[in-house]
């Protein structure tokens, strides 16, 4: 019998309207357009404001646009799975959430915290309920509400991070497209340097981890700079490797969008050219689970089938990845 892969066979995202620029970051924190723009690439983020919306709003808008353009109806959907950090509440999943919002009655789903990774983490975890043959629909949604844990008193970590989310449709393949290779790793040691203090089990939520600014987002940025740049370009390289593809065999690179210079790194160590690489940092910043299916859909129209695309990531956890992924439509 011939193998069965899954493919991604829709993508759709979804980004709040209101735009935060630098200069208006400018007038926030003692920061200017041009040291954001030559060290992180970033021009401008989109932020979701409005009283009671959360990442499940987000993941909602690109869901319903996803079943809309892939004519799918909700009762359709077997599973789906979210990619979050910042989950509408600690329980239960915002994938719940989001199926309850549009309508998705048929399917079990859960959230898969990966940080940057997560969309990553989700296709893989994705994958392997449609190549056992049982699943046929499955969602994977990537949303941050990043604004929602970001101190926006705090100039390094600030002017970094977006709100949005994407979402993608994979389906069952006998074709030689599809998600061909994954290499997915973690390194626990890493969280010292990126994690958010206090609002878990270890230190739950009170009046002095909130004087204390413990409900945001904390980075060391240089430490994880050297990680993100070594990590993401080595596994790029090995998935690269292990299946014999060079640059010219590469349609695009899709890399998780922290900081331009990181992804330069991992373009340069790939052997591949500017054109090559889908890069949208400038207008939305670091968008955590956002990142990778905000890249593709903008890039889709471009995608042909047959394509060859490497995915990578590196997040919080620490956690790293890189996909393989034959474009099938
Ligand atoms: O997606 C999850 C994984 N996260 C990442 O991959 C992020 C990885 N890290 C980075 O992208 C970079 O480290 C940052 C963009 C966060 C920072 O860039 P950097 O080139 O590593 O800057 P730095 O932290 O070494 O700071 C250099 C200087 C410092 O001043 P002094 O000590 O040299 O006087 C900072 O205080 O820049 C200062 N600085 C700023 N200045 C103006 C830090 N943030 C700002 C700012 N505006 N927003």
């Amino acid at each position: 019998m011939a193998k069965i892969r899954a493919k991604i066979s829709g993508i759709h995202a979804w980004v709040p309207p209101y735009i935060l620029t630098n200069k208006e970051l400018e007038s926030m924190v003692e920061t200017s357009d041009e040291w954001i723009v030559s060290r992180t690439g970033i021009h401008e983020r989109h932020i979701l404001k409005g009283e009671g919306l959360g990442t499940s709003d987000m993941g909602a808008e690109a869901v319903r646009g996803l079943l809309k353009k892939t004519g799918t109806k909700p009762e359709e959907i077997e599973l789906m799975i979210c990619a979050t950090v910042t989950p509408d509440m600690l329980f239960p999943a915002t994938a719940n959430i989001i199926s309850d919002k549009v309508g998705i009655k048929n399917a079990f789903s859960f959230d898969i915290n990966a940080a940057c990774s997560g969309l990553l983490y989700s296709l893989v975890t994705a994958s392997k309920f449609i190549e056992s043959g049982t699943y046929k629909k499955v969602i994977v949604v990537g949303a941050d509400k990043m604004s929602s844990i970001t101190d926006y008193t705090n100039r390094e970590t600030c002017v970094l991070f977006g709100d949005a989310a994407g979402a993608i449709l994979l389906e069952p393949t006998t074709e030689e497209v599809g998600i061909m290779d994954s290499i997915l790793q973690t390194d626990g040691s890493g969280r010292v340097h990126l994690h958010m203090k206090a609002g878990g089990s270890v230190k739950p939520s009170s009046h002095e981890t909130i004087d204390a600014k413990e409900h945001f987002i904390y980075q060391e940025g240089q430490p994880v700079f050297k990680f993100a740049v070594t990590k993401m370009a080595d596994v790029a390289a090995e998935i690269m490797e292990r299946n014999k593809l060079s640059s010219h065999d590469i349609a695009y690179l899709v890399p998780h969008q922290a900081n331009l210079r990181i992804i330069e790194a991992t373009a340069r160590r790939m052997g591949v050219e500017k054109e090559q690489v889908m890069i949208n940092i400038e207008r939305y910043g670091n968008t955590t689970s956002g990142t990778i299916p905000l890249c593709l859909w903008e890039w889709e129209n471009k995608l042909k089938k047959g394509d060859n695309i490497i995915i990578a990531a590196f997040g919080g956890g620490f956690t790293w990845g890189s996909i393989w992924v034959k474009w099938a439509y």
